[in-house]
């Protein structure tokens, strides 16, 4: 059996509990292919409301997750909470997150350790800034990123990868399709040699970064490419032209 299709849609600090209503409403009634598994993660004070409205089979992620089980830790979620909650995935390791709120790869693995020890899903982002990329060390910097929590966590069932180059994040600037396979199949074959041939076989591998419903057709098309992690478009009805992209 081929990898199931996945798209998740990341609101990041965007909505309000009307608009997070109408955009669940929208997907809820939408025809929607149903051979992808969509996720979507709106801001964690709309968790539950999103959770409550939205229709069975398509899940809710928090955009974020902490690795402590509880206590004295303002501001932070843990995993059981999101659990109890009904909320069965987490983003982890945005480069927004890593960037803005200087989280460490270190920060990352331990933390999306905590999450499939709990049994969450995570959607592990990775990915390389515009100097990265001009200095020929893309590959280098995201299997970096991955490599931290390949040696915390050995069991990736539960983990989608994320490719989210950041010079295409929120830019209208999409990867090409050659540079978004190009990486997506270099990740896979690190999953190879690094996790297991299984792992390389069965991880999803996403790509983010300014992907529309205009140009999401060609890039589902990539042998490497096994769906989207979507963030402006996923706020607007287009969201569900890039769930069925491949249909
Ligand atoms: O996590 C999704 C993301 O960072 C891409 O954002 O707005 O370029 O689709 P956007």
């Amino acid at each position: 059996m081929g990898r199931q299709f996945f798209v998740g849609g990341n609101f990041k600090m965007n909505g309000n509990i009307k608009t997070i209503r109408d955009i669940v409403h929208n997907i809820n009634q939408a025809k929607l292919d149903p051979n992808v598994e969509v996720v979507i993660a709106p801001p964690s004070l709309y968790l539950l409301l999103a959770r409550e409205h939205l229709r069975k089979g398509i899940e809710v992620a928090a955009q974020n997750v902490y690795d402590k089980p509880n206590g004295a830790f303002t501001g932070e979620i843990s995993v059981d909470q999101l659990k109890e909650s009904g909320i069965t995935w987490t983003i982890l390791g945005h480069s927004e997150r890593r960037v803005i709120l200087q989280e460490d790869d270190q920060f990352v693995a331990s933390k999306t350790k905590a999450a499939i020890d709990g049994g969450l899903g995570v959607i592990l982002c990775c990915g390389e800034s515009l100097e990265q990329r001009e200095a020929n060390k893309t590959i280098e910097v995201v299997t970096t990123q991955l490599k931290a929590v390949a040696d915390k966590v050995k069991d990736w069932s539960k983990i989608v990868v994320a490719y989210e180059p950041i010079w295409a994040i929120g830019t209208g600037k999409v990867a090409t399709t050659e540079q978004a396979q190009e990486v997506h199949a270099a990740i896979r074959e690190w999953l190879k040699k690094e996790v297991s041939p299984e792992a390389a076989e069965n991880t999803r591998i996403l790509y983010g970064g300014s992907v529309t419903e205009k140009n999401c057709g060609d890039l589902a098309k990539q042998p490497d490419i096994d769906g989207f992690l979507v963030g402006g478009a996923s706020l607007k009805p287009a969201f569900v032209d890039i769930i069925n992209a491949k249909s």
